[in-house]
């Protein structure tokens, strides 16, 4: 999720944070920007677009002279991308200049305080309201800019990855670290600070990686000073000696993409929930369904258009929807949906699901329900992208940049957002109980750590795909909620490592797919507790008495599938209706191995794009 780099010390700073940001491109950005301090000011460039666009704006704009700067790349959360939008950010006095990765999820009230107290705005940033929050207190309480930092963040609910420097006191940068990632770099009477280490890896070896909750005070001359932002407990910094090389640093360590996106879900999910779901209070909002919310209650029927993954998110919905606000749905593909000349009404509801939100099929088929009158929601992955902005209003997934072709984050966080828009339209409905209402938030509140339980079988999952890479065909069958989950890990087997796989409703698998079985044939069987698996039990007996080889996705503790299956693959019990959030876990594994095993290009698969834009 884009990249923070500064630096302090011996050398001109431009040269180094501007190579640092181009190292973190590949997190992916929409933005980018960059203060100096040039002995006497602070000069600051930025702009929407790539590092490249902020050369020619440095280049035409700013003097580059300085031992002292920051830079960042912005994935917007708050603002659309655009000149103001991007950091750094100045306080209002000019004295403090920003950077920030992550959300400051109460900013609103916080802004609406420090206008009170006669602050301007220019962007439409989170992050322009923290850095006047730290002005603000800074003057109140009469502070240095390190108190002033730690007094203000613990006003702050959200993630963040900050760093800013006073020009009055040019001789220090600040930094802090809740849910982003922060380094800091240990040089010779110097120091940097990024994301990662990948900006300074070619200066030092050495560094530090914050922990949650831990700033720091980085001051020429002195021993970086890391303490607590809660208390102010001094944290001795643990010097870490890196042997990482670039490549690894930008995968963080793993070997794809792909697989660092498939790790990062936990995290991913939980910022796509923070600050709209709040268990304990029994609230769910979601800034772009609030207004709109009757349009859902009173609609004849909910259309859900997308593509590929998107589209098994979409099926997804359809059974937590009907299932919760008993609103009829439908799920079409938007490239279908787009030339069928389908029947389309004022009181239709369309939702459009995108990651990239540049699908041209997916935007083809918004445009056609708009000009039949129907209201659009969208859920989109990038801010700012194209079909958020045709939509009439949305939600956005914080899943970040999804660098693997394969969506894998996108599809749990997407789900996320559907499953919190479905509770909160059946609490206005009055179709869910208060009881299941609150099992339900406190079971999505709980969701992160069964993924993360669920992560951790990859190594067992690993041997599983030494097994099968070499099939030639693959079924997987699910029931309910779990049967689009079957379609979605059949994608991601065959779209990555070229081998082809069907999913298939399990109750399907008589009229015609049970002719296929044989001791050559995997059948991935998601089987984990739900009203249907007695029946699935049923499916994996009559795959049995064919010599079809079952891998089997359970509820960890199962016993009776475990005496039928060959293999299983277990997760943390989870209610039916938010099972595709874990379920979905051991098959992204599955692919991902066998791909890797069968030396495909996971991150880049044969053929594919990130986001098809044409038709
Ligand atoms: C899924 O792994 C693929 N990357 C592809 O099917 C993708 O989901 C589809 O192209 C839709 O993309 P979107 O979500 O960006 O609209
Ligand atoms: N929330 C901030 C913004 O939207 C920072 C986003 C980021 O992580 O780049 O500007």
């Amino acid at each position: 999720m884009c990249g923070i780099v500064g630096y302090i010390g011996k050398r001109e700073a431009y040269p180094i944070i501007m190579n640092g940001l181009k190292r973190l491109e590949y997190r992916g950005y929409d933005s980018a920007g960059i203060a100096l301090y040039d002995g006497t000011g602070i000069q600051l460039a930025k702009t929407k677009g790539k590092v490249s666009d902020l050369e020619a704006r440095v280049e035409a704009e700013i003097k580059t002279d300085g031992k002292l700067g920051i830079g960042h790349t912005r994935w917007a959360t708050h603002g659309v991308p655009n000149d103001i939008n991007s950091h750094p950010h100045y306080s209002n006095s000019g004295n403090l200049v920003i950077i920030h990765n992550g959300i400051i999820e109460n900013y609103a009230s916080i802004k609406k305080e420090l206008e009170n107290r006669g602050y301007k705005f220019k962007s439409d940033t989170d992050t322009e309201v923290l850095v006047n929050l730290i002005e603000e207190v800074q003057k109140v309480e009469n502070v240095k800019l390190g108190k002033a930092v730690q007094i203000a963040l613990n006003q702050v609910v959200g993630a963040y990855a900050i760093a800013l420097f006073d020009r009055n006191k040019p001789d220090e940068i600040v930094v802090a670290k809740l849910g982003s990632p922060l380094a800091i770099g240990i040089g010779e009477d110097e120091f940097f600070v990024a994301s990662d280490a990948s900006p300074f890896i070619e200066f030092t070896n050495n560094a530090i990686y914050l922990e949650d909750e831990e700033m720091a005070i980085i001051r020429l001359g002195r021993e970086v000073k890391v303490r607590k932002i809660k208390g102010d407990m001094l944290v001795d910094p643990y010097i870490q000696e890196l042997q990482l090389n670039l490549e690894q640093i930008e995968k963080g360590g793993y070997d794809h993409f792909m697989l660092k996106e498939i790790f990062e879900q936990p995290s991913v999910i939980k910022d796509t929930y923070r600050g709209r779901l709040l268990a304990d209070q029994g609230i769910v909002k979601l800034g772009g369904l609030e207004d709109h919310i009757g349009k859902f209650i009173n609609a004849n029927r909910i259309i859900i258009v997308a593509c590929g993954t998107s589209w098994h998110a979409g099926l997804v919905a359809e059974y937590i929807f009907e299932d919760l606000t008993r609103i009829p749905v439908e799920v079409e593909y938007a490239s279908e949906f787009r030339y069928r000349n389908p029947i389309i009404s004022e009181k239709d509801v369309v939702i459009a699901i995108s990651q990239s939100g540049e699908t041209a099929d997916t935007l083809a088929a918004i445009k056609l329900a708009k000009q039949h009158g129907a209201f659009v929601y969208g859920v989109c992955n990038v801010v700012g992208s194209t079909i958020s902005r045709e939509t009439h209003s949305g939600t956005y997934t914080h899943a970040g940049p999804e660098i693997g072709v394969a969506s894998t984050k996108a599809f749990t966080t997407q789900v996320t957002v559907l499953t919190m828009m479905a509770l909160r339209i059946a609490k206005e409905k009055g179709t869910i109980s208060q009881r299941d209402f609150m099992l339900h938030l406190r079971e999505l509140e709980q969701i992160p750590a069964h993924v993360e339980e669920a992560l951790k079988s990859d190594d067992k999952i690993m041997e599983i795909a030494e097994v099968f890479k070499n099939a030639k065909n693959f079924l997987y069958l699910g029931r309910g909620y779990n049967f689009p989950v079957a379609l979605e890990g059949a994608l991601k087997l065959k779209e990555i490592s070229y081998i082809h796989a069907e999913g298939y409703p399990a109750a399907e698998m008589k009229h015609g797919p049970i002719a296929l079985i044989d001791e050559q044939m995997p059948v991935v069987v998601i089987a984990v507790n739900s009203n249907h698996y007695e029946k699935v039990v049923s499916n994996i007996e009559e795959i049995r008495a064919r010599q079809g080889v079952i891998i089997a996705v359970v509820t960890e503790g199962d016993t009776t599938v475990k005496q039928l299956a060959d293999y299983i693959m277990e997760v943390p019990k989870t209610p039916e209706t938010l099972s595709p959030l874990v379920t979905t876990i051991p098959l992204q594994l599955l692919s991902y191995h066998i791909a890797v095993m069968l030396g495909r290009n996971v991150d880049q698969p044969r053929n594919l794009a990130k986001s098809v834009t044409v038709e």
